[in-house]
C-alpha cells in the first residue's frame, strides 16, 4: 500500500517497515494517524524514525492507540507510572526482553500494542527481532492446526523455563532497572487460547512461547513442553521474522497480539536506553 503522509520501507518479507517523514507531534493530521494504523495492520511492526519525543509526547501517542497498561515487574516513571525505562549500562551483562515473547501474556488482558522509544542506542548491536505469528499459524500443517484448535495455554510470569534461571534469578542480574515483584512472579498467571483471532480482521495467529506458556491446559508441564517448544521453534523460522535496527529518536510500534519479539543482547560494553509503553488491554479470543 502507498501512504500519502509518510514513506514506508519494508524491512522483511514477512513483516516490518521503517517509516520516514511522519511527525508524531502533529496531532492535527488525521490522515497521518489513520495511515499509521493502516501501516501497523499491514506490517505489524513499524519503526518510525526521526522523532524527538519527550515522555509526555510518547504517552500522548500511546493514548491514540489505546489505554495505557501497567507493567508489573518494573517501577514506572514518576510522572507516567505506566511507562518504563529500559536501560542496560555499559558495565552490565543481562538485558531486558531477551528470549522470544509477546509482552505480558500472563495478564488477563494483555496489551494489544507495545511502543518502544530509543533514547540512546549502542554504536552497533541492540537490534530487536520480530516474528509474524499470523504467518506462523498459516504455515502450520492442517493436522497440527486441527490438533491445537481450541487449546488453552497457561501463561506464567515466573519464567520457569528461561535459560539461566527463573524471573527472580533474571532480576538479580539486572542492576540498573528498578525491577520489582520478582518473588511474586509465579502468582501472575492467566489462561488464553494458543491460537487467537484478531478482532477486526478475523485472522488467526499463534499465541504461544517457550518463555511464557507454562503448560497447555489439562496437560502436565512434561507433556506440554515438547509441543510448546515445537510451536515456538516453528514461529521463529527465519522466513517469518524481521530485524529492526535502532537509532536515537525512533518509536517502534508493534501489534503485540500478532507478533513475538526478542531483544538481542550483543552490545556489552556500550549503553542502551529505551522507554516502553504498552496500551490497549484486550482479552485474547
Ligand atoms: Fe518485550
Amino acid at each position: 500500500m502507498m501512504y500519502k503522509t509518510f514513506e514506508a520501507r519494508p524491512i522483511g518479507g514477512a513483516l516490518g517497515a521503517e517509516i520516514y517523514g511522519a511527525n508524531l507531534k502533529n496531532f492535527d493530521n488525521a490522515d497521518q494517524w489513520k495511515e499509521l494504523q493502516q501501516a501497523l495492520d499491514e506490517f505489524l511492526v513499524i519503526a518510525i524514525r526521526g522523532q524527538e519525543l519527550s515522555p509526555a509526547d510518547q504517552y500522548a501517542v500511546g493514548k491514540r492507540f489505546g489505554n495505557p497498561c501497567f507493567y508489573p515487574f518494573a517501577k514506572g516513571m514518576d510522572d507516567f507510572p505506566e511507562m518504563t525505562r529500559i536501560v542496560k549500562e555499559a558495565g552490565e551483562r543481562e538485558n531486558f526482553g531477551n528470549d522470544w515473547h509477546s509482552d505480558t501474556p500472563y495478564l488477563a488482558e494483555p496489551p494489544s500494542i507495545t511502543m518502544l522509544y530509543s533514547v540512546e542506542t549502542p554504536p552497533k548491536g541492540g537490534d530487536t527481532l520480530y516474528a509474524n505469528m499470523q504467518k506462523a499459524y498459516d504455515e502450520l500443517s492442517p493436522g497440527l492446526k486441527k490438533m491445537i484448535s481450541g487449546v488453552t495455554g497457561v501463561f506464567s510470569a515466573g519464567l520457569k523455563y528461561k535459560p539461566g534461571g527463573n524471573r527472580a534469578a533474571h532480576h538479580k542480574r539486572i542492576v540498573n532497572m528498578p525491577v520489582t515483584n520478582s518473588e511474586n512472579a509465579d502468582a501472575f498467571e492467566s489462561k488464553h487460547p494458543i491460537v487467537r483471532t484478531h478482532p477486526r480482521t478475523g485472522k488467526k495467529a499463534l499465541y504461544c512461547s517457550a518463555l511464557h506458556t507454562l503448560r497447555l491446559d489439562e496437560m502436565t508441564e512434561r507433556e506440554s513442553r515438547p509441543i510448546i517448544n515445537m510451536l515456538n521453534d516453528h514461529a521463529i523460522t527465519p522466513e517469518f521474522t524481521c530485524r529492526v535496527r535502532w537509532e536515537p529518536g525512533q518509536l517502534t510500534i508493534w501489534d503485540n497480539r500478532l507478533t513475538m519479539h526478542n531483544a538481542i543482547n550483543d552490545y556489552h560494553g556500550t549503553r542502551r536506553e529505551m522507554r516502553r509503553l504498552t496500551v490497549g488491554p484486550e482479552k485474547p479470543v
